[in-house]
């Protein structure tokens, strides 16, 4: 069996996270695919208060998380690593673990990056709130880690643990043996760059509704071609971005987009 990947989460709400000990990954976590960490920021202060913020310099709104819990925490994720690897005498030192900091400033987390770091053997997750992190600290990172601001989306959360939770659990269920039947992962949404296909079960017959035919019909291979031509079309109604980015399409998949954007124009005419 392949390493488990280590996730460590650092957050000042650690109970946001139980949920990662439930279903798929909680799974994961107790048939040792995935060792799971939690850390409460605050357990890295010091004062009566355990503070974890203060003013910004320059004034402004809002917050800003100090720098000095933030390297603690780290350095003690660091050092559990290094704990870890001891004694082993390979070559070369161990990769950088991934520090991943959710921010709506970061770069757009989709199903690319998902994939890559499926294959990463650390993620460490730091869940900012208020208006962020002191700098200095991210910049300090950068000499420890592989630093890697991430937001989920063109939209504004109170803090970093939702945003972890959603990089989680699309990471996680790429790791093998994480889904039971990999077979799952190969056609669903943005696998390729297309949408997922739409899907039915028992009754073919619903409150009236059928069915389509060609599913009940055995044919694999006419089953397939329906299959991706409703990709292609779905695609390009709710998705055309997508569509344009998958570049070139074959001549047989282009006629079905063709035929699909010529309706859509007949019938706004
Ligand atoms: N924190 C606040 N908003 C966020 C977003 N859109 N993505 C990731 N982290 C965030």
């Amino acid at each position: 069996m392949s390493p488990a990947m280590r996730i460590d989460v650092v957050s000042i709400f650690p109970d946001y996270l139980a949920g990662l000990q439930l279903s798929l990954i909680g799974k994961a976590v107790e048939q040792g695919l995935i060792e799971l960490g939690i850390h409460d920021l605050r357990e890295f202060t010091f004062d009566r208060h355990r503070t974890v913020d203060d003013s910004p310099y320059g004034g402004g709104a809002g917050m800003v998380m100090k720098a000095e819990p933030w390297a603690l925490a780290l350095e003690h994720i660091l050092g559990a690593d290094a704990e870890g690897t001891e004694g082993t005498g390979g070559a070369g030192s161990p990769p950088r673990p991934v520090l991943i900091v959710p921010s709506p400033a970061g770069p757009v987390f989709d199903q690319r990056t998902a994939e890559e770091l499926a294959g990463a053997d650390h993620l460490v997750f730091a869940c900012g709130r208020y208006e962020g992190i002191d700098q200095r600290v991210l910049d300090w990172a950068q000499d420890h880690f592989d630093l890697r601001p991430m937001s989920i989306g063109d939209y504004v959360l109170n803090g970093g643990e939702v945003a972890s939770m959603v990089m989680i659990e699309a990471i996680s269920r790429l790791i093998p043996g994480v889904i039971g039947n990999p077979e799952s992962l190969t056609e669903e949404s943005h696998e390729d760059g297309l949408l997922e296909y739409p899907i039915y079960t028992k009754p073919a017959n619903w409150r009236g509704h059928e069915v389509p035919e060609v599913l009940l019909s055995g044919n694999h291979q006419a089953i397939a071609r329906w299959r991706r031509d409703r990709r292609l079309e779905r695609t390009a109604e709710v998705r055309p971005d997508l569509l344009a980015r998958l570049g070139d399409l074959d001549s047989r998949d282009r006629a079905v987009v063709d035929r699909f954007e010529s309706r859509g124009e007949t019938m706004t005419e």
